[in-house]
């Protein structure tokens, strides 16, 4: 039987590749770098399967160069990198890594919030430089996050695993989400559905928790960090454009807002130059889901999912 043929844009742990090579002929997985977009053109050509990463932008072009896709199995949970609807008119399955990453991505939301709250970052670098000459009653203070009101926008897989964790802080929580929860889960979880401008009004830590599609494109722009409290909080773990940069970095520096938490940026990895010289935010190198355990099982599911498809299954975690 002839072995399908696919591609792989980029490094990938070598148990998911070799799980592959025993199913497929393998071309690629070894670049340290997201490849261009002539080299993925070239790639394409003759594979019926891809397995992508979020830094790879498939568009029409590259998805019309290859005749012969089945299926495109994207690395992440987010799939805005793809152009879904476009391979779906063409039959080309895409699909994503949903689930797996849910509770790390969590973890890292929380460990943004604290670290943003509590000044973290910057108390380290001070520690590190000699500087701590003792206790001192007013030395990095921060805000509360024990008791506080915590919006969360986006009430999906990840914006509930967030709020689980804000029970133990004996948070109020908010959030907005274009499908309301029933009853019962809003009380399991102890949350109030609130419209996204009224979040904004009454949150002290604001957290986004949405897909990127042309809905969301700067959700929060100039106007809606206006109406956060001075005080506020802005963390964003889910896709740089959902926020308009430019328009947070002045919020900050003018402290519209008191602090925000970032580990996605709308031209990854570019990073606005006017947030790189404020102090009121933390920086993070897109690594919501970064723990071994969690990226191995992203892989394994792409894979999967990949195999499923060259198959001729409908694959678990299909998009469309
Ligand atoms: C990461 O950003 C993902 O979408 O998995």
């Amino acid at each position: 039987m002839v072995r399908p043929k696919v591609f792989v844009t980029q490094r990938i742990f070598p148990e998911a590749l070799e799980w592959l090579k025993q199913e497929a002929e393998v071309e690629g997985g070894q670049a340290e770098a997201p490849l261009s977009k002539e080299e993925i053109l070239k790639a394409v050509e003759d594979k019926d399967g891809l397995l992508t990463l979020l830094v790879n932008q498939i568009d029409r072009e590259i998805i019309e160069r290859a005749k012969r896709l089945k299926i495109i199995a994207n690395c992440a949970v987010g799939y805005d990198n793809i152009d879904v609807d476009f391979c779906r008119q063409r039959g080309i399955f895409v699909t994503n890594t949903p689930g797996v990453l849910t509770e790390a991505t969590a973890d890292l939301t929380w460990a943004l919030i604290l670290a943003v709250a509590r000044k973290i970052p910057q108390a380290d670098l001070f520690t590190r430089a000699g500087r701590f000459r003792g206790w001192a009653l007013d030395l990095f203070l921060g805000q509360e996050v024990y008791g506080q009101t915590l919006g969360i926008i986006g009430f999906g897989r990840i914006g509930q695993a967030v709020a689980r964790r804000a029970l133990g802080f004996s948070m109020k929580i908010f959030y907005y989400d274009l499908k309301r929860l029933s009853a019962e889960e809003e009380r399991n979880l102890q949350a109030t559905y609130l419209p996204l401008d009224e979040l904004l009004k009454r949150s002290d830590i604001i957290t986004i928790h949405t897909s990127l599609n042309p809905s969301t494109y700067h959700l929060i722009n100039q106007e809606r960090i206006s109406l956060m409290k001075k005080t506020a909080i802005l963390i964003n773990v889910a896709r740089g454009p959902i926020v308009d940069e430019a328009a947070l970095a002045s919020a900050l520096k003018d402290g519209k807002i008191w602090g925000a938490g970032l580990d996605v940026y709308e031209r990854e990895p570019e990073i606005e130059n006017k947030l790189l010289s404020l102090e009121n935010v933390v920086l993070l190198p897109h690594i919501g889901s970064a723990t071994r355990t969690t990226r191995l099982q992203m892989a394994m599911t792409a894979v999967r999912n990949l195999l499923q498809g060259l198959s001729g299954q409908r694959p678990d975690n299909l998009v469309w």
